[in-house]
Parts: C-alpha cells; sequence; structure tokens
C-alpha cells in the first residue's frame, strides 16, 4: 500500500523521500534528539547519517512493505522537522517512531502528528492494535502517549543510549474511537 500524505491543523505528512534528508540532517544530529534512542543509533552521528539511512534502510524497507515513514512539515515552515516511522509488515510488527527537531519541540506538534497518524491507521488502515515503546526516562515521549490513548502494558528490555529498559503500551483502535468519538 502506498504511504499517504496525511493533514493535520499545523502539519503536512509527507512520505519520506531521500529529498528530505538534508533538511532532517542538522535537526538529527543533536544529542538531545538521539539520547533516548536506540543504542543502534551511532553518537557522534555522521554527516550524512540520514541520508545514508534513508537509502540504506529505511526506503528499502518501505519499498517491500516494511515500513512507513512520514517526514513532519509544518505548514508555516515548508521543510521537514521529524519524522515518524511505522515498521508495519517485519518481525517488530506495528511498533512506530517519532522524532522532532528541538526547536519545535513543547508545541503539541507530536501529539498532533500521532493524532494524525492513529486517525489514518486504525479508521482507514484498519489496524486493530499498535505496540509502541519509550525508554523509561523519556518524559516527553510518555506524555505524547498517554495524550494519544496509549495503555501501560509494563517494562521491557530495549537498549538505548542511556539505559536498556523502555516502557511498553498498547494503543488499540477501539480506544481511539472512545477518544475521538467515533463509532466504529
Ligand atoms: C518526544 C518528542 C517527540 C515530543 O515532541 P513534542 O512535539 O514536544 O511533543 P508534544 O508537545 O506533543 O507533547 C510533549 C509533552 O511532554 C511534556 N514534556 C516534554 N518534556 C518533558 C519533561 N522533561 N518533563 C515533563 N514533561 C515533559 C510536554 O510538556 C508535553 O506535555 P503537555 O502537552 O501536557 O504540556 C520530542 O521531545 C523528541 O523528538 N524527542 C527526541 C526524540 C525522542 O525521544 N523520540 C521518541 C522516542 S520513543
Amino acid at each position: 500500500m502506498k504511504t499517504p500524505t496525511l493533514i493535520s491543523p499545523r502539519l503536512v505528512l509527507e512520505p519520506v523521500a531521500l529529498e528530505h534528508a538534508r533538511s532532517l540532517q542538522p535537526y538529527f544530529a543533536d544529542y538531545e534528539v538521539i539520547r533516548h534512542l536506540a543504542a543502534g543509533v551511532p553518537w557522534p552521528y555522521p554527516d550524512d547519517g540520514v541520508e545514508t539511512f534513508f537509502r540504506e534502510v529505511l526506503l528499502p524497507d518501505i519499498q517491500v512493505g516494511k515500513a512507513m515513514a512520514w517526514a513532519l512539515i509544518p505548514k508555516d515552515h515548508g521543510s521537514a522537522v521529524g519524522l515518524l516511522e511505522w515498521r508495519c509488515g517485519g518481525e517488530a510488527e506495528d511498533d512506530r517512531g517519532f522524532w522532532l527537531a528541538r526547536p519545535w519541540w513543547g508545541r503539541g506538534l507530536m501529539t498532533e502528528a500521532v493524532t494524525a497518524f492513529q486517525d489514518w491507521v486504525f479508521f482507514e488502515r484498519g489496524l486493530d492494535r499498535l505496540e509502541v515503546r519509550n525508554a523509561v526516562a523519556n518524559v516527553g515521549s510518555r506524555r505524547v502517549k498517554l495524550k494519544t490513548g496509549a495503555q501501560p502494558l509494563g517494562r521491557t528490555a530495549c537498549a538505548h543510549h542511556e539505559g536498556d529498559e523502555a516502557e511498553l503500551w498498547e494503543v488499540t483502535r477501539e480506544r481511539w474511537a472512545a477518544l475521538r468519538g467515533v463509532t466504529l
């Protein structure tokens, strides 16, 4: 299935393409962004890291239906400042990840992006359930999950830059529909 463009009040969520790598690179090469991400993300971050990751991993995975990903573009800015990725066909089925450039934190933008994604994935794509994770110390990510219908399942092993444990959550179509006032 082709990745659709999603629209939220302040963002365009555009299917990710190699062209987005240039604007994302300086924002992602920031330890404050990377510190809670998987240990496999290198630090110090290479100068061509985003483009290499897109070309060698993400775009091929999208091509074979194992992932979908969106560049997050504020309507009043015009270029990509973050990414939302959904692993949808491989072993880590229904895992979702996201990051946003530091200057855009704290404005509710990731909550908005997740809302657009969950409206699409539950109400149009018809997914029943999504499992999501965050490093135990990642208060911002936990808060986004709490604001978007996630319910805690406990903790799970997950090696990241500052620890090896993550909180595990689930979001179900039923719960999301109830929160959004949608009748299934
Ligand atoms: C996590 C992240 C995506 C949040 O994006 P965002 O657009 O700032 O999120 P929102 O504004 O929608 O919501 C963030 C919430 O967390 C709260 N928050 C953020 N950091 C916090 C902190 N250190 N302590 C307490 N609350 C915090 C904000 O106040 C806000 O809650 P509120 O709406 O109740 O005030 C962003 O910080 C980021 O990209 N971090 C680095 C990458 C990352 O950790 N990705 C997630 C991996 S699981």
